[in-house]
């Protein structure tokens, strides 16, 4: 479920404040999403990870086998907390940064990035650019970018009922979970945004929108080459 949100805030400091713990609990998450990307991770090479805006490390036991390195990247300080626990048994590193500062000029390069979810957090399409562009950056070549974002069009079935949203425009994602619900500050960027973001020349794998039989997808899935 979707509500609108202040249009214009230009901020990622709510996440600070979100407990993630329970979020794969969502249905779209558990059967749909990850059944999709336990599908696709086998066919990338994972064996340097880098997981930006990686939350509590849900992702980390998608992966087909342990990689040699993973690094996560969050704001938040408690979600970074939970990806430790969760990486207990592979050599990882967790990092509070920002994703459109991120201090990876000392970093090695990864064979696949990952962004899941958090191209929707990003407040402005020179912010989602720019975040695109420096994770390029810290590819080898033929590695890959991966990201995940709810459906454009899902979004706008949901949220408007049929009306456009603008590109950029803010709202408030509500899930429900079994224990109360969780609100995200979320952006809307379409289609178009994010292919041109993710440079359409480097898209490998044009989209994937994982989904239930007769149910909008609710999330779309890019994989971009360097
Ligand atoms: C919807 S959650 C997704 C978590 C995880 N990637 C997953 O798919 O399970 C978004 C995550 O991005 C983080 N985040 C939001 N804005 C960020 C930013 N500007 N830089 C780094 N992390 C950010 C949040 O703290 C949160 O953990």
């Amino acid at each position: 479920m979707l509500e609108r949100g202040p249009s214009g805030a230009d901020s990622c400091q709510p996440w600070l404040d979100i407990d993630l713990t329970e979020y794969t609990l969502t249905r779209s998450r558990s059967s749909i999403l990850h059944p999709c990307l336990q599908k696709l991770l086998p066919t990338l090479t994972t064996e340097r990870v880098l997981d930006v805006g990686c939350g509590p490390g849900h992702l980390i036991s998608l992966l087909p086998t342990p990689p040699n390195l993973y690094v996560g990247f969050d704001l938040a300080r408690p979600q970074l907390t939970h990806a430790r626990h969760a990486a207990l048994n592979i050599h990882s590193e967790f990092i509070q940064a920002d994703c459109r500062s991120l201090p990876l000029a000392e970093r090695p390069i990864f064979d696949l990035i990952i962004a899941s979810c958090l191209l929707n957090c990003l407040p402005n399409r020179r912010d989602l650019h720019h975040t695109c562009e420096a994770l390029y950056r810290r590819l080898r070549p033929g590695g890959h970018l991966l990201a995940v974002v709810p459906h454009p069009e899902f979004d706008q079935y949901v949220l408007t009922g049929g009306a456009y949203s603008e590109s950029g425009a803010a709202y408030t994602a509500i899930v429900n979970l079994g224990s109360g619900q969780l609100r995200f500050p979320n952006y809307h960027w379409t289609k178009r945004d994010l292919m041109s973001a993710m440079r359409t020349e480097r898209v490998a794998l044009n989209t994937l929108e994982p989904t239930a039989d007769g149910e909008p997808p609710p999330y779309l899935v890019i994989v971009g080459a360097q």
